[in-house]
């Protein structure tokens, strides 16, 4: 491949699945693309499509799903890959942690068989062997005594050590592109930050890209080079994640910043963004983000936004940007306004 190939490239790809006998849109024409060894955010709340559009690049979707658009790895069709080709795809060149370690785990099936069942098959490894390397995957993830956590079933370790035995079996395979889903979301603040340490270390140890997958844009931001941010299954704005934090291009980037609690602000309320996610199936004509939108016009309604390029910046839905550029995190006039500016002085 040439050097100006990204290792993923995902084009309009847009995604309908079967609900009650028809087909509800979950993903709206959504592009973007991840350099070998870079990490790309994808932000959003809880049902904008985030667990779809990874299970649509491991080809993991429901029966019935109608897919348009295409996924390259590596300049490769992943729609294309046929049965052996999809398995070689699945098992060596991406890998995927989820947020629920345990609904991965055979209950009834030890550490060491989880994590050396792979190597066993994919790699023809002997056991010997592959017990070794099982062994030293563990000890690389911060497991102590990993010789005895092998013989443990998924029951006898915590949610931070699960998810850590996931980033091990993740890593094993030695795969190029990392499909991180939440992995963090289900654990506690520190064992969340241990984690994310540790997933960060491997990431860089064996030169792998990542799409890490958070509702968390704080988190994105400490972690991925370029943040993507979804709503109703459709990208709304992409940017370098220190640019997003600073000037967001999107109001519905500006509206998640500002909903986020600030340590030392003590007496500001926080402006909760008002009304509902969407879904991309039951999005409005037009903006799907108008009917939370402060700056809302009529013509926000007429037609759906392009994403837009935004100078260097990066790429923004909006078809206000340029306008508002720059004021999105100005405090709404109001009570908020006026609160946020007592605590300033
Ligand atoms: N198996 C499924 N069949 C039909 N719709 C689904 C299925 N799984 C998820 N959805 C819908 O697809 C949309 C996107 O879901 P998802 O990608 O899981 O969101 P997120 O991960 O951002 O929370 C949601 O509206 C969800 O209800
Ligand atoms: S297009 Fe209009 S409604 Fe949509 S985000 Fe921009 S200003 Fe808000
Ligand atoms: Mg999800």
């Amino acid at each position: 491949m040439t050097a100006s190939t990204p290792l993923l490239r995902v084009e309009d790809l847009t995604v309908g699945l079967p609900v009650a006998g028809e087909l509800r849109t979950v993903l709206r024409d959504v592009a973007f693309e991840i350099e070998e060894g870079r990490t790309l955010g994808l932000v959003g709340e809880s049902g904008s499509g985030k667990s779809m559009t990874v299970r649509t690049i491991a080809r993991l979707l429901p029966d019935g799903a109608e897919v348009s658009g295409r996924v390259d790895f590596d300049g490769s069709a992943v729609f294309d890959l046929r049965a052996e080709a999809l398995r070689a795809y699945r098992a060596r060149d991406v890998a995927m942690i989820f947020q629920d370690a345990r609904a991965y785990t055979n209950p009834v099936r030890r550490i060491g068989d989880f994590l050396t069942e792979a190597m066993r098959t994919n790699e023809r490894m002997p056991k010997a062997a592959a017990a070794q390397r099982a062994v030293e995957l563990l000890d690389a993830v911060g497991i102590s005594d990993p010789e005895r956590r092998m013989r443990q079933y998924p029951h006898e370790l915590s949610g931070g050590l699960l998810q850590r035995v996931m980033i091990a079996a993740a890593v094993a395979a030695r795969p190029r592109l990392i499909l991180a889903d939440e992995p963090t979301t289900a654990l506690d603040v520190t064992t969340q930050a241990e984690v994310m340490a540790i997933l960060r270390r491997m990431q860089r140890e064996h030169g792998m890209a990542m799409l890490f997958i958070t509702h968390d844009l704080e988190l994105a931001g400490a972690v991925c080079d370029e943040t993507i941010v979804l709503y109703a299954g459709q990208v709304m704005e992409r940017q370098r994640s220190t640019q997003l934090h600073r000037d967001p291009l999107h109001p519905y980037t500006a509206a998640l910043l500002q909903a986020r609690p600030e340590i030392d602000r003590r007496a500001v309320r926080l402006p909760a963004i008002p009304g509902h996610p969407t879904t991309a199936y039951e999005a409005p004509d037009g903006c799907a983000f108008a009917p939370r939108c402060r700056f809302a016009q009529d013509r926000c309604r007429a037609g759906v936004p392009e994403l837009l390029q935004i100078g260097e910046a990066g790429q923004t839905r909006c078809v206000r940007a340029d306008e508002l550029r720059g004021t999105l995190l100005q405090p709404a006039p109001g009570p908020d306004a006026a609160i946020a500016e007592e605590v300033a002085r």
